[in-house]
């Protein structure tokens, strides 16, 4: 190979992986686990230009916090899991396609889905941040120093260690909006429309954490009798925060870019958003056909619910297509004894269902 056409190939192979690194996103690290920390050369930057995904402003927060990238990455698993079960039932279910894209070419629409995927996101990293500073994993951040809330009785001592929502918030924030932030589009355009679309959907996300964490307490006190309690900031189930987002998710107000450059409600009879709304600029595809365009991945397959008028009745899910009936074996535990003292013994009764898939 001559050395023009080595430097044609290298700028070849750039452009690709330009093209690809915008398709995908920080989500990826939810597919290929970071290796902690302590596994690399302290210093060394390969961790931060190995991860997929990161944009450069990312990439510089990496390098700056190497030990807080596995959190991001578990806040991000557990962010697709909420999101999959969540919608579990809907036709558009929130798979993930492959590792790098991870969501797939669907996230192109600014729709209410993808503003529910990048609000999952956001509250999965804070939810891991704040854990992590509290169990002692990060040496930036330790157990939380929220005031003692007023309403707290006054002999309640305020004083355990929390998971600190509030170092939590501010990282994220830091980093899944630093891809959002490089970006310099022209003002009114269709591109910023987005990024301040997903900006607005990200805080709701960080949000919807930090109003759910509450107070909670421990009873001390002789053999149990309670008369001390120690209380602490602690986050909630991670299913309450998907749950709530899913209400946002129902709720989400369609918006459009005004020439000044900031998103207005297309049907201003409507209240307007608060940060912790969630907002879309273009509507949903109907999820219903594989189209390689759009990415969506259409719902021939998948099961459904015959007796269901809901999203996951076969009728909506199949979109009118039809479905094949099958039967399926099913394996539970039955007949169960409790035997003195102290086991369970069950029997495996198999019963025969019928399942429904969509044409
Ligand atoms: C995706 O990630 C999984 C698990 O980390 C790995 O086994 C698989 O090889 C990866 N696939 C691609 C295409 O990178
Ligand atoms: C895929 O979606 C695009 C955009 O909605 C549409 O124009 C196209 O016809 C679709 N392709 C197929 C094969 O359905
Ligand atoms: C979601 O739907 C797709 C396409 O129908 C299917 O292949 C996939 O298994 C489903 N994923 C989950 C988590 O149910
Ligand atoms: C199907 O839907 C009906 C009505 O909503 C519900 O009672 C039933 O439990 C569902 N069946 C399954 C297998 O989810």
């Amino acid at each position: 190979m001559t050395g023009t056409s080595l430097l044609l190939t290298l700028a070849l192979l750039c452009s690709c992986t330009q093209l690809l690194a915008d398709a995908n996103s920080w989500w990826s690290l939810a597919m290929n686990p970071v290796q902690r920390p302590e596994m690399y050369i302290i210093g060394a930057q390969p961790v931060c230009s190995q991860l997929p995904g990161l944009s450069p402003g990312q990439r510089k927060l990496c390098q700056l916090y190497q030990e807080h990238m596995v959190y991001i990455g578990e806040g991000a698993k557990n962010a697709i899991k909420e999101c999959q079960y969540q919608f579990r039932q809907r036709r558009w279910n929130c798979s993930t396609v492959d590792n790098t894209s991870v969501f797939g070419r669907v996230m192109k629409i600014g729709s209410r889905e993808t503003a529910f995927t990048y609000a999952v996101s956001a509250a999965g990293v804070v939810n891991a941040i704040s854990r992590a500073c509290r169990e002692g994993e990060l040496s930036t951040c330790g157990c939380s120093r929220t005031a003692r809330p007023k309403d707290l009785p006054r002999d309640w001592l305020w004083g355990g260690c929390g998971d600190n929502v509030e170092y939590g918030y501010r990282f994220a924030k830091e980093f899944v909006d630093a891809r959002e932030r490089e970006k310099n589009y022209a003002k009114g355009s269709e591109e910023q429309a987005r990024t301040l679309m997903n900006l607005q959907n990200n805080e709701a996300g960080r949000r919807a954490v930090y109003k759910l964490a509450d107070v909670a307490c421990k009873c001390h006190g002789v053999s149990g009798s309670c008369s001390l309690k120690t209380c602490w900031l602690q986050l909630a189930d991670f299913r309450k925060v998907g749950d709530l987002l899913k209400e946002k998710y129902d709720s989400a107000a369609a918006m459009r870019i005004s020439r000044k450059g900031k998103l207005e409600l297309v049907n201003n009879r409507f209240n307007s958003p608060t940060q912790e709304d969630l907002v879309y600029i273009d509507p949903s595809p109907d999820y219903c056909l594989r189209n390689e365009t759009t990415g969506s991945l259409g719902t021939q397959g998948r099961l459904c619910n015959k007796t269901s008028e809901g999203m996951d009745g076969c009728e909506l899910m199949c979109c009118g297509r039809g479905y094949d009936q099958f039967k399926s074996i099913q394996v539970e535990r039955c007949h169960c004894k409790f035997h003195w003292c102290c086991f369970v013994k069950c029997k495996k009764c198999t019963e025969i269902v019928d399942q429904y898939v969509c044409k």
